[in-house]
């Protein structure tokens, strides 16, 4: 396969047609949601995180909206709208699943950012972090039964896109940061460091949150015991596995994120093995 040069109209060219090219076409009104047994919809129901879930896809959705609509080159902009479909979509599945099994949440419509370039590189950085962690918890829920397998095919879509989203923000920014003039790539560089560095802050502050908050009792009874055997290194493994797999299907020559894999394989080496020794 010949060489790819990271910032070159080859290398955009490549980006957003295979963005574009593995879109894939559905409607959420179309979609028939299973009739599910009591067990299922009560654990459903319990789960403490569906109003999070669809607000912050339906912010996602108006800060890619509003990059697009900015924009000026045109097979870009495509792609980006394209993003932007994918997220209102994201938003519109959660609340029709919602409203089939009768979990309430809110429907707050986001203003569109004042800055869209800073918005997209915030969310992009954050979609880096949360779409690491959703493959493999995605994955240990439908393998433990925690999220009903009737439900897990029409959600490893979602995961699917989540997956092209990253890779697509990924090569954008490479490309955007070389296409720029070296007095605009210095103020670039800054803007990108401090979204990444608020992004990565936002995660820590949310993981101590959780930790020191009650998860909710309701939740908790209704997680099946298989889930309680899941170590914090199966769960690093996992979504290392997950992120691979997903991202591994995708044209070659294309950069990947490499932060957060990167960071939880160091972090993997100071975890207890089975024999409660680090790695390293
Ligand atoms: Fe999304
Ligand atoms: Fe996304």
């Amino acid at each position: 396969m010949p060489e790819l040069t990271v910032g070159s109209e080859e290398h955009k060219s490549l980006f957003c047609r295979h963005f574009i090219d593995t879109h894939h076409r559905y409607e959420v009104r179309d979609i028939r949601w299973p009739d599910l047994d009591e067990a299922d919809v009560q654990r459903l129901r319990a789960m403490p995180f569906w109003d999070e879930a669809v607000q912050s896809e339906a912010t996602a959705a108006a800060r890619v909206r509003a990059m697009a609509d900015v924009e000026p080159d045109a097979l870009l902009r495509e792609a980006i709208a394209m993003q932007a479909y994918e997220e209102e979509r994201h938003a519109a599945l959660l609340q029709s699943l919602t409203q089939r099994y009768g979990i309430t949440v809110g429907d707050g419509r986001p203003p569109a950012p004042r800055d869209a370039e800073w918005a997209f590189l915030r969310m992009g950085y954050g979609e880096c972090f949360d779409s690491f962690f959703a493959f493999g918890l995605f994955r240990l829920s439908a393998d433990t039964g925690l999220f009903p397998d009737a439900l897990v095919r029409t959600f490893d879509g979602v995961m699917d896109e989540e997956a092209r989203h990253i890779l697509f923000f990924t090569n954008w920014v490479a490309y955007r940061r070389l296409g720029l003039p070296l007095e605009r790539r210095a103020w670039f560089l800054v803007r990108r460091g401090l979204g990444l560095s608020l992004q990565a802050f936002g995660r820590v502050r949310t993981a101590l949150h959780l930790r020191s908050a009650d998860a909710g009792d309701d939740f908790t009874m209704q997680v099946p015991e298989a889930v309680g055997e899941v170590t914090l290194r199966t769960l690093a493994e996992t979504c290392i596995d997950e992120n691979e797999r997903r991202l591994g299907r995708y044209d070659t020559r294309l950069l990947r994120p490499t932060l957060v894999p990167h960071l939880v394989r160091l972090a993997l080496r100071a975890l207890p093995t089975r024999n409660g020794r680090p790695t390293a």
